[in-house]
Formats: C-alpha cells, sequence, structure tokens
C-alpha cells in the first residue's frame, strides 16, 4: 500500500469517528435514554477507534511494513488523528453533561415554595418527666440517675427488703442473673446517692422501671420519679409541705392533696397521697354522669411516700439519730394519663404520629 493511500486511511478514521458519535446521538438522544446509558455508548465508539484493539491500532500495525523513510510521516499522521478523535470525544460528552444540566433546569422551578421538614417533639412521657424534674429543681433539688440493671443488694436488701420479705413480691421481678435484676423501682437511686454523699442531700431520680407484669394497665417497662431529702430534724411536715407545693403546681393550685396511711419496708411512716379528681374537681360526678377516672371517689392515688427507715440510713452508713429524711416515689405513665386525659396507657408505646404530635 502506499504512503498516501496510507495517509488517507488515517484521515478517513476522523470522519468515521464523527459519524459513530452522531449515529449515537441520534438514534438516543438525551431526552430519551438515560445520560450514563448514553455516556457509556459514546465511550464504546471511542473504543472502537482508540482502543488497544481499535481502528487505529490496526492502522498502526501495517507501518511495520511501511518503508523506514514514511515512517515518521506515517507516525504524526497516526497522533494527529488520535487528538483529533480525542477533542471531539470530550465535545461530545461535555455536550452530553449540558444536555443533562439544562433538562434538569428546564424542572427546576425556583419559585416553587419548600417542602418544610416535619420536626419532631418530645414524648409525653418525658414531657412529665421534665416538668417534674423542673418543680423539684425549683425546690432546690438536683437531679441525679443510676443504672437499670441493678444488683439485689441496691434494689432492695439495702432498702430494707431482705431476700425472704413479703414486699418482693408486690414487684414481680425480672432476673438477668441470681442477685442482678432489672430494677423494680427508681428507690436504688435513694442508696447509691446517699452512699455517694454526705447529708443534707436532696435528689429526684427519674428513670426506667421494670416489671415482670402486663396487662392493659401494666407494662413490663414504665417510669418512675424517686425523690428524697436527708437533712438534720426533716419531719413529716417537710415531706407533706413539699409534696403539697409540687402536686399543686402540676395540677393546678385548686388541687386538694390527701395523705392515707400505708406500708413500704424503706418508709416508717409510709402514706400514700391522693389528689382530688382533676377530671370531676374531686365532685365523683360530671352533671349526672359518675366520674370514670376517679371511679366516683373524687380522688385520684398519685404517688407513695414516707419518712426513710433507719434500716436504710444503717445500711448506707448514715447515723439515723443526727439524720433524718422523707422519700418518695410516683409513676410517670399514671401522671401523664390523669395530667393529659389520656384513657389508654397502651397509647404512650404504640408510636402512632397521631397520638403523639398532639403533645408537640
Ligand atoms: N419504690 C416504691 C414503689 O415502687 C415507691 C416509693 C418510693 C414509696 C419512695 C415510698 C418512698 O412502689
Amino acid at each position: 500500500m502506499s504512503i498516501d493511500d496510507l495517509l488517507q486511511e488515517f484521515d478517513s478514521l476522523i470522519p468515521a469517528f464523527e459519524e459513530g458519535l452522531s449515529a449515537v446521538m441520534q438514534a438516543d438522544g438525551p431526552s430519551s435514554s438515560s445520560s450514563a446509558a448514553l455516556a457509556d455508548a459514546l465511550e464504546a465508539v471511542r473504543v472502537e477507534f482508540l482502543g488497544r484493539k481499535g481502528r487505529l491500532a490496526g492502522l498502526m500495525a501495517k507501518l511495520g511494513t511501511a518503508d523506514p523513510a514514511d515512517r515518521p510521516a506515517l507516525g504524526q499522521a497516526a497522533n494527529r488523528v488520535k487528538e483529533a478523535i480525542s477533542v471531539r470525544f470530550d465535545d461530545a460528552l461535555a455536550a452530553l453533561e449540558k444536555a443533562k444540566a439544562d433538562a434538569l433546569l428546564k424542572h427546576f422551578d425556583p419559585t416553587v415554595p419548600g417542602r418544610a421538614p416535619t420536626l419532631g417533639g418530645l414524648h409525653p412521657i418525658t414531657l412529665v418527666m421534665e416538668e417534674v424534674c423542673q418543680v423539684f429543681q425549683h425546690l432546690g433539688f438536683e437531679i441525679v440517675s443510676g443504672p437499670e440493671v441493678e444488683t439485689d443488694w441496691y434494689n432492695f436488701e439495702a432498702l430494707n427488703m431482705p431476700g425472704d420479705h413479703p414486699a418482693r413480691d408486690m414487684q414481680d421481678t425480672l432476673f438477668i442473673q441470681e442477685n442482678i435484676v432489672l430494677r423494680t423501682h427508681t428507690s436504688p437511686l435513694q442508696i447509691r446517692t446517699m452512699l455517694a454523699r454526705k447529708p443534707p442531700v436532696a435528689a429526684v431520680a427519674p428513670g426506667k422501671v421494670y416489671r415482670r407484669d402486663s396487662d392493659i394497665t401494666h407494662t413490663p417497662m414504665f417510669h418512675q420519679i424517686e425523690g428524697f431529702l436527708v437533712d438534720k430534724h426533716v419531719s413529716m411536715a417537710h415531706l407533706r409541705g413539699s409534696l403539697t407545693a409540687f402536686l399543686q403546681a402540676l395540677f393546678g393550685a385548686g388541687t386538694k392533696v390527701r395523705f392515707r396511711p400505708s406500708f413500704f419496708p424503706f418508709t416508717e411512716p409510709s402514706a400514700e397521697v391522693d389528689i382530688s379528681c382533676n377530671m370531676c374537681g374531686g365532685k365523683g360526678h360530671k352533671g349526672n354522669e359518675p366520674c370514670r377516672v376517679c371511679k366516683t371517689t373524687g380522688w385520684l392515688e398519685i404517688l407513695g411516700c414516707g419518712m426513710i427507715d433507719p434500716e436504710v440510713f444503717r445500711a448506707v452508713g448514715y447515723d439515723s439519730e443526727a439524720w433524718s429524711g422523707f422519700a418518695f416515689g410516683m409513676g410517670v405513665e399514671r401522671i401523664a394519663m390523669l395530667k393529659y386525659g389520656v384513657g389508654d396507657l397502651r397509647m404512650f408505646f404504640e408510636n402512632d404520629a397521631r397520638f403523639l404530635r398532639q403533645f408537640a
């Protein structure tokens, strides 16, 4: 083959490549095919010409048989063709990118109002815990917390509930292993805090507690808030005054509060606290209808409390002759139900956004 024929063959690759490109573009315009597929098709054409086994390489192979004197000219021609094809290929890719951007812009209307993100809110249980803690913070209590997996000693023993104590039966317990339990109440925080501190001390401890108990009014996990205060000369009057102030802050200034004798192993004397029913105003009925919330009694049981038992002080090494104190514990779900008028405990655990949104 003459040098002129060879040179011509080299040069003919450029229009052939252009044809290949436009064939791809026309067969599949930028709007009808994904731009990624189109870019792949363009790349295939490039490989067809410039690839290791492509048409340019094929021509280069013939160079071996050419007259050595002609080789520089042919080499230059090969480079020129390669350069020209590369430039056209890059142009085609750039055009494709631009077409893609233009298509996007055509559908983009910057005047359309944005989509507001849905904001979450705090769970009603969290809201009540925060509110209760806030009231006690104003009364000078600090907030403490502790583990949900407890030893038997913190959960029972140090609270004057030895292994054979019948009061343990009231707190159907979930055991992790022998002597390790999911705490059945927040009272271990009394022990932990007293051990870590010297009196005087006043603290509230919100948190999760667990009991082997599950029906429409009990869930195996629920929330409590514990509170206690130790100082010199603390009396039942301080307990009564503090809890009355707290309950009236939470349920309204007109709320009536009554204390009924009760029993807890870790307080002596102990009491159960009732508030006047906030649904019927303590009347036991609404018009002619009997009040279902307080079951016509006019009172709602709201928490347990008492003066800290000397046995508890003994367990933590406090001198019960020098110090006295009170303690109380309340169930958060119950308070939330009464405060917000929620009739079914399970609502708090179902994560129904229509329910939860009402508190946000
Ligand atoms: N821990 C008790 C319970 O879960 C409540 C309580 C706490 C009672 C503190 C008195 C004092 O039932």
